[in-house]
């Protein structure tokens, strides 16, 4: 048995030299499978004497156990090359950056981000989402907000009319958003508190004017809302909307058929050239109408004003919008310009919200 130290040198550095795991596989057969030259070695331990056999089997087992252990390091010195390798070539340069995916790419228009921001304010308010056609009745638009046939304030709203039917009635792009008031107080029974995002239609067109833009209505009713409660919403959205911790508000005397008393609002802010600041400065602005529900609007749609009352408020989206956003001409804003929408869009995947923050 005197080649044992030669078979043990022999494997060892077979061993070591093993490139790669299958040439080791096949070295691990050779030895130590069953018929491998150390397997054939136990084999002749039958023939032995008993005195023989005791020191020899020791002898053999003894390299089997060397061989094994050789076997496992150089397994686990393969692998680890392996890895190292892999590293090596498959490593990423973290300093290019991300290409955006395809979802990432789109925008989300200013406006459809201002009415997720005022819809998510009113929300944490108690406010429910309200809507209604952007053509209707002439009825819904004038009449029943308190405009008589005939009066004034009807002129002002530069009308986009639809042709008239066989019975003299006709329809109308609507001219504001208040008309979704009546609808709300038609089929809803009070206590109501809702807003009403939506379009309006008005034939008008300058840097600050187009002829389709954007309201948000807000209303409720109820038997004991007042003037202080209108006040306090109107201040809490202010706040919350420009993202400032405090803003003065100015309410004006003025007159809507619709409200009675009526107001026109205007919020602090400072002006320096072109750049606007709100809840600072001594300059004024005015951003809203508003007012105590007329009882007469309470009325024609079939609740006692004696019993219900409550307020409303119209303000324009666009207008807030390029003021929060400094976006000069309001008509670009419907120009369809990629250029323009890649500039002043917002990630779609920043939702806004009161906790994680509106403008991101
Ligand atoms: N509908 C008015 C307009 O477009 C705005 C308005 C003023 C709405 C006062 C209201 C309000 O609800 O109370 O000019």
């Amino acid at each position: 048995m005197d080649e044992l130290p030669a078979l043990q040198t022999t494997l060892l550095t077979a061993i070591a030299a093993a490139g790669d795991e299958a040439a080791l596989e096949a070295l691990r057969i050779a030895a130590l499978g069953k018929k491998g030259s150390v397997s054939a070695l136990l084999a002749t331990l039958g023939k032995m004497s008993p005195d023989e056999r005791k020191v020899q089997g020791a002898a053999i087992n003894a390299l089997k156990d060397i061989v094994s252990a050789a076997l496992v390091t150089r397994k686990s010195e393969l692998a680890e090359k392996t890895l190292t390798v892999r590293l090596i070539s498959e490593t990423i340069d973290i300093t290019l950056p991300v290409r955006p995916s395809g979802l990432e790419s789109g925008r989300i228009h200013p406006i459809t981000q201002v009415i997720d921001e005022l819809t998510a304010i009113f929300h944490d308010m108690g406010f429910a989402v309200a809507d209604g056609p952007d053509i209707e009745t002439d009825e819904y638009n004038f009449t029943m907000l308190n405009f008589p046939p005939g009066h004034p304030a009807r002129e002002m709203h530069d009308t986009f009319f639809m042709p008239a039917k066989p019975d003299g009635t006709r329809h109308v792009l609507r001219t504001h958003t208040s008309p979704v008031q009546i609808r709300t107080m038609l089929t809803h029974k009070p206590p109501i508190r809702v807003i009403i995002p939506g379009r309006t239609y008005r034939c008008d067109s300058d840097q600050t004017h187009t002829p389709m833009f954007h309201q948000v209505e807000g209303l409720v009713i109820d038997k004991s809302s007042h003037m202080g409660h209108l006040k306090w919403v109107l201040e809490e959205f202010c706040k919350a909307f420009f993202e400032v911790n405090d803003v003065k508000m100015r309410f004006r005397p003025s007159h809507f058929p619709f409200t009675e008393p009526s107001m026109e609002v205007d919020i602090q802010c400072r002006r320096t050239g072109d750049d606007i600041r709100f809840g600072e400065g001594e300059d004024w602005l005015e951003i809203l109408g508003c007012g105590m529900v007329h009882p007469n609007v309470i009325r024609n749609c079939g609740l006692d004003p004696d019993i219900y009352q409550g307020f409303a408020w119209g303000l324009g989206i666009d207008r807030i919008a390029m003021l929060k956003y400094g976006m000069p001409d309001l008509r670009a804003f419907f120009d369809a310009d990629q250029r323009w929408i890649d500039h002043y869009g917002f990630r779609p995947l920043d939702l806004p919200s009161l906790v994680a923050g509106l403008s991101g």
